[in-house]
């Protein structure tokens, strides 16, 4: 018997070392982690394979069509709709927590009027983060109060940081408007027609929610290491900042503001595919053959445009498409068509990432509640690149 064993010990003794060698001479990279399935989500699936998506098992366009906002926000939090009973309490619950503290607000006021909004609300977010001690793996019930207080709040950091750099004063939440309706209010002290406010609320939807996306898989790195919902958020919306993520829909903006005129059009995107240029709202990491949201928020886009009898960006947006689409085969990302629609909405561009906060809170939120309730802690290996080891010379012998 120890003879066997000692046999078998010296068998896969050898074995593994001959295996490790080949390994890391062949490392299996895969830059982006292009590909790799991390884990497993029952929030949303993403169908590149038939331009699809769906948050909880419904389509996202069908939610768009049927559903408010808080009612997806509720979908994705608790894993079901809501009945009616149900979203009444959701709603009134969100509805009450969205004053900010006079010190949260004392803190806004005092953010450079210069700073980027989305480094504005990272830090707000940030701020709630101090107002107590919290962990990761605290239970579920506690990461639910922090998410839907965040859900509440940072619409009206959002709207608060954005009034106080225009030197205005700041306006207070309502609860009898809806989540949608109570930006506008907050930001411009007015409610537009109804077809404007579900043009936003779409939005919302369709942002609200991506599977393994750059911000949200941040939040689940954040997360597994036991670290509180805040920090998740808040490192959660530095990674949405950037733009080849969410700060997409503001440089789409960028970019058409650039162009200037439909009859410029097709001369700018010609020099920039000549010029191998980067072109914004184009292109994803998954879908391939066209994002599955577009086609809902090109249609709020129409709407915005008949509404508001400008024209001018939904042309620009025709012909980038029709050009880019049919020379490179790259098809447009939601990016695309929210960028205009925001600007026809009135709001500052700077403002749009912020605005995918207030949806993809959301997302976040649930994935952070999914990640606690079956963690892991995310530690992925890496492929070392640099100089051999070598000997620590004396500082006189150093070049
Ligand atoms: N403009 C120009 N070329 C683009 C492009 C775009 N928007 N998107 C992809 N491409 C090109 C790449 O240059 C690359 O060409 P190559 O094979 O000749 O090098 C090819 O298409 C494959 O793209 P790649 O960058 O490898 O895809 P990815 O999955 O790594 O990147 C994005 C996906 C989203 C980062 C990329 O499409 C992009 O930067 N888009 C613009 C930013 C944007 O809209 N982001 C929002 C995403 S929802």
């Amino acid at each position: 018997m120890a003879k066997a064993a000692k046999k078998t010990v010296k068998k896969t003794a050898k074995k593994p070392a001959k295996k490790v060698a080949k390994k890391a001479a062949e490392p299996d990279i895969r830059k982006g982690l292009v590909g790799v399935i991390a884990d497993t989500t029952a929030v949303s699936k993403v169908m590149p394979e038939t331009n699809s998506l769906t948050y909880r098992g419904y389509a996202v366009q069908d939610l768009a069509a049927s559903c408010s906002f808080e009612e997806v926000a509720y979908l994705l939090l608790n894993g079901d709709l809501p009945n009616r009973k149900q979203l009444n309490a959701f709603k009134k619950k969100e509805r009450s927590l969205r004053k900010l503290s006079s010190n949260h607000i004392a803190v806004i006021s005092k953010f450079p009027k210069k700073a980027h909004p989305m480094d504005t609300i990272r830090t707000a977010v940030s701020y709630l983060g101090t107002t107590e001690v919290a962990w990761g793996g605290e239970p579920a019930e506690a990461d639910m109060e922090r998410a839907i207080n965040m859900l509440s709040k940072i619409p009206t950091m959002i709207a608060t940081d954005f009034r106080f750099r225009n030197g205005q004063r700041r306006i207070a939440p309502r609860t009898d408007l809806s989540m949608a309706e109570n930006f506008f209010h907050m930001c411009f002290g007015k409610v537009p027609p109804k077809a404007v406010v579900k043009a936003f609320d779409v939005s919302l939807i369709l942002y609200a929610e991506h599977s393994f996306n750059a911000s949200t898989f941040t939040s689940r790195v954040i997360t597994s290491t036991r670290s509180d919902i805040y920090s998740a958020v808040a490192g959660g919306i530095g990674a949405l900042k950037g733009p080849l993520h969410g700060g997409a829909n503001e440089a789409v903006m960028d970019m058409m503001k650039a162009i200037r005129t439909p009859a410029r059009a097709e001369a700018w995107i010609r020099d920039a595919m000549a010029n191998k240029k980067l072109i914004m709202g184009f292109g994803h990491r998954v879908y391939k053959q066209g994002d599955s949201r577009v086609p809902t928020m090109k249609s709020c886009l129409e709407d915005l445009t008949k509404w508001s009898g400008d024209t001018k960006w939904l042309d620009i947006y025709n012909i980038l498409r029709d050009i880019f689409v049919n020379e490179k085969g790259i098809h447009p990302n939601l990016d695309f068509p929210s960028g205009p629609a925001y600007y026809l909405m009135g709001f500052p561009v700077n403002l749009y990432t912020p605005i995918f906060v207030m949806a993809r809170i959301t997302g976040w939120s649930a994935h952070v509640l999914e990640q606690n309730a079956s963690n892991a802690l995310i530690r992925p290996l890496s492929a070392y690149s640099g100089r051999a080891q070598r000997k620590v010379p004396a500082i006189a012998k150093r070049k």
